[in-house]
């Protein structure tokens, strides 16, 4: 007899305080009642060559600390390889395995929640059905909840983590996209170091009666954004290479992360609890507008300077090319370093005060910078490009300073930049 498919749910994406009633068990034997009961969701699109294998694995484990107190459930998105018909000839040996084939909605993140809320246990965590997460961790993430945790993530930035044959740019592209996720939302993507991890258990009890809407790949970033998640446990791990099928991760997923970041952050639920404090996140941002800005200088420098361009003057070059970086400078700070200042003073009037201060600041500190350069080069015979260094690492500071005591001078009680 083949097991019958579980019903996905539809409506919103909110998972119950209380787990599902064992009423819809179908092997009642192989559930103790009374029991706390992980929920292990196994996402899956195109993973009939996996999918027999992960279960074996999961369940061979299983057996071995929670006999009888867990589930498997595999949410399949209708996959054109028949994996939930692969999974479901599965169920008669494994009788803690539910498959979900779901034909009305698609997504990883949407598929573990719906399988979250046919769930029937206190824990509830997700795993991907492709093997590159290793069934091992999950007792280490089992025993972080023990000790009690409210989510134990599985983790490739932290001691005995890693990925294994990654290229530079592979690399690059997750690294840069998690100091992204900080700037943009640093009191959720910075709990964790491993913010895009999709290997995870977390209590049903810090995510319960929360509308999650997630959009894309990244589904821990909706349970830390909306959930009450206080302790976190995380257990490093080695994303392994994937064997068998293929990655469905294409540009999409990138430009969906940022939707998801945007959304978050724009949703009234976002507790303000930033991870980076309030000034250094500043200077980073100031810092970051500042290489805007030479990039502007560079370019301009280029267009009014150069023999193959309009070939200006060096030195009357240079002065317009400086003004429209220092404007450059200017907007984006007012908009975005200081933006939570410049809110609270709003008009034309005040705005043009800030800038004509900010102008001012920045050129005084393109004098200090030659005398500082002078200085060491000539005073203390220090190499001119080191010395450059140091002036150019001196006035930033100096232009930061000034300008957030001057420019953008806090009036009000202070909050989060927005
Ligand atoms: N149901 C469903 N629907 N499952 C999906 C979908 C979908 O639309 N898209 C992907 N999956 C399943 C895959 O079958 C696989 O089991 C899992 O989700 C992860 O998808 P992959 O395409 O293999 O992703 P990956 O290996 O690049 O991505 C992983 O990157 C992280 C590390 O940064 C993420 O999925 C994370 O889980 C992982 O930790
Ligand atoms: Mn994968």
């Amino acid at each position: 007899m083949v097991q019958p498919l579980v019903p996905s749910p539809t409506g919103s994406l909110q998972v119950s305080a209380r787990a599902a009633e064992p009423s819809v068990c179908r092997h009642p034997a192989s559930l103790q009642p009374g029991q706390p009961l992980l929920s292990l969701v196994i996402p899956t699109f195109n993973e009939g060559q996996n999918i027999q294998s992960m279960i074996h694995q999961l369940s061979d484990r299983l057996d071995r600390v929670l006999p009888g107190q867990y589930e498997l459930i595999v949410v399949d998105d209708d996959s054109p390889d028949y994996t939930w018909k692969l999974a479901q000839e599965l169920a008669p040996i494994y009788s803690h395995l539910r498959v979900m084939r779901r034909q009305q909605e698609r997504g990883l993140s949407t598929a573990v929640i719906r399988g979250w809320q046919v769930a029937r246990g206190q824990v509830l965590g997700v795993i991907d059905g492709d093997l590159q997460h290793p069934p091992e961790v999950l007792l280490r993430l089992l025993a972080a909840i023990d000790q009690g945790a409210d989510l134990a993530v599985a983790s490739r930035h932290v001691q005995t983590g890693g990925v294994s044959e990654w290229n530079l740019l592979r690399r690059v592209l997750s690294r840069g996209a998690q100091i992204l996720g900080l700037l943009i939302l640093p009191g959720v993507v910075g709990r964790v170091s491993d913010p895009m991890s999709g290997y995870f258990l977390v209590q049903r009890a810090a995510i319960a009666d929360r509308v999650l809407s997630p959009v894309g790949y990244k589904i821990l970033l909706e349970v830390l954004g909306r959930g009450t998640v206080q302790r976190i446990a995380e257990v490093g791990y080695v994303f392994q290479e994937r064997q068998e099928g293929e990655s469905k991760v294409t540009w999409k997923q990138y430009v969906q992360y940022l939707q998801h970041l945007w959304r978050l952050r724009s949703s009234p639920t976002q507790a303000a609890r930033p991870a980076l404090s309030l000034p250094v996140l500043r200077f980073f941002r100031f810092g970051l507008v500042g290489l805007s800005g030479v990039l502007v200088d560079m370019a301009l420098l280029y267009v009014l300077s150069d023999p193959t361009a309009l070939g200006w003057g060096l030195t009357r070059s240079k002065i317009i090319a400086s003004e429209f970086a220092i404007i450059n400078n200017f907007l984006w700070n007012d908009r975005w370093t200081f933006g939570d200042i410049a809110r609270q003073q709003t008009g034309w009037n005040k705005r043009l005060k800030r800038f004509l201060k900010f102008n001012f600041i920045c050129l005084a500190g393109l004098v200090l910078n030659v005398l500082i350069l002078n200085g060491l080069f000539n005073l203390f015979g220090i190499n001119r490009y080191i010395a450059n260094l140091l002036a150019i690492a001196a006035v930033t500071l100096w232009n930061f300073w000034l300008n957030l005591k001057l420019s953008w001078r806090v009036t009000d009680a202070n909050s989060l930049p927005r």
